[in-house]
């Protein structure tokens, strides 16, 4: 209400069969995320969790009016203060982490809005995060995948003849949406790869397809306890993206762009089985691969290869330096590429 400050709670009644729930309403951005989440927990089998989401996005539907502070859900119910839904909201953002969010919320922090009135806080990846944050919530579709896919081969292809664009993460192990898509590029001859990463971003930023992009020496996913190992295999060279891509058709944004997650991986051909099995993911998989690996045969996986520790030497300090480590070692029968 312009002059009173914001609209002040209302009161509702808690059965949804009690209230008007119009079909368009002023409060999308938040219940489509709600009822993600909603999806997500039902998909878990948290019956519990599925309930709360649902019933809060319900009630959002039947505000009168936006919902822009906490306070405006103060005695509404199912929005008990909760770090649980604040964390959620904060991990939605591109770079933010459960260890960030939490802090945030320990620190007074409640919505995205008192975020963005805090910039200062915020790395350049969170601040694209933030930027974004209603398109990078909507799931990626198949038809993302392959429009993005198009694209990137493309670029390679000029840049680096022969070299390939494969598709990893979860929509190689068959899911239909994701959060983002990851993509990795080799070439069959071994170091032609190198440098070829900033090349194929400038091709990308050149046709205006690049919002956001950082590059990264990769190790984050292998940095257990075979980091001065990955140190002497050399990272890979990645970075983590939003693109702008057309809506997909049929969508209520259809016919324009938005904003979609990608990361872009470069790999020399010798660690490529290893890579593709290590970005296929999911991360639980292949944390438990790694520890059935080490625990019960005696090796050591990580996305660069296969090791025998006895035939590794594990680097003094200091640990960014190159050392020579014995390369993947392969024992006869072993698909590493196994999905
Ligand atoms: P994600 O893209 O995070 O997950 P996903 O593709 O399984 O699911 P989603 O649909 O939500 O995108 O990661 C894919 C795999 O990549 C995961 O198993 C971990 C691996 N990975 C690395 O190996 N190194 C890294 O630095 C990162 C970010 C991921
Ligand atoms: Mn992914
Ligand atoms: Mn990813
Ligand atoms: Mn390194």
């Amino acid at each position: 209400v312009p002059g009173k400050g914001l609209p002040g709670p209302v009161w509702m009644s808690q059965y949804a069969c009690q209230r008007p729930t119009p079909l368009t309403h002023h409060n999308p951005s938040l219940t489509e995320p709600l009822e993600m989440l909603a999806e997500a927990a039902s998909f878990e089998g948290s019956e519990g969790r599925f309930l709360s989401f649902r019933r809060a996005a319900s009630v959002l539907k039947a505000l009168p009016s936006q919902v822009t502070a906490l306070s405006q859900l103060q005695g509404l119910p199912y929005f008990g203060e909760h770090s649980y839904r604040v964390v959620q909201l904060f991990t939605g953002i591109f770079g933010v982490g459960v260890t960030t969010a939490d802090r945030w919320y320990r620190e007074g922090l409640r919505t995205l809005d008192s975020l963005q009135e805090q910039p200062q806080r915020l790395t350049q990846q969170q601040k694209a995060g933030l930027r974004h944050y209603q398109d990078l919530s909507a799931p990626v579709q198949r038809s993302d995948v392959e429009a993005l896919q198009q694209v990137v081969e493309e670029a390679v292809g000029c840049i680096l003849p022969g070299a390939t664009v494969t598709l990893a993460g979860g929509f190689r192990r068959g899911k239909l949406q994701g959060h983002d898509m990851d993509f990795l590029i080799t070439h069959p001859q071994e170091g032609r790869e190198a440098g070829l990463l900033p090349r194929v971003m400038h091709s990308l930023e050149s046709q205006g397809l690049v919002l956001y992009h950082q590059y990264h020496h990769g190790h984050r996913a292998d940095a257990t306890h075979l980091s001065c190992h990955n140190h002497a295999m050399g990272g890979f060279e990645m970075t983590f993206c939003i693109f702008c891509l057309p809506a997909p058709p049929g969508t209520a944004v259809g016919g324009t762009q938005r904003a979609v997650r990608a990361d872009l991986v470069v790999v020399p051909i010798s660690q490529f089985p290893y890579a593709l099995l290590g970005w296929t993911g999911s991360k639980h998989f292949q944390r438990e691969l790694r520890r059935f690996s080490r625990k019960e045969r005696g090796l050591w996986l990580n996305s660069h290869g296969l090791f025998d520790p006895q035939q590794v030497r594990c680097c003094p300090l200091p640990c960014s330096l190159e050392m020579s480590c014995a390369g993947p070692h392969l024992p006869t029968g072993t698909n590493a590429d196994a999905p």
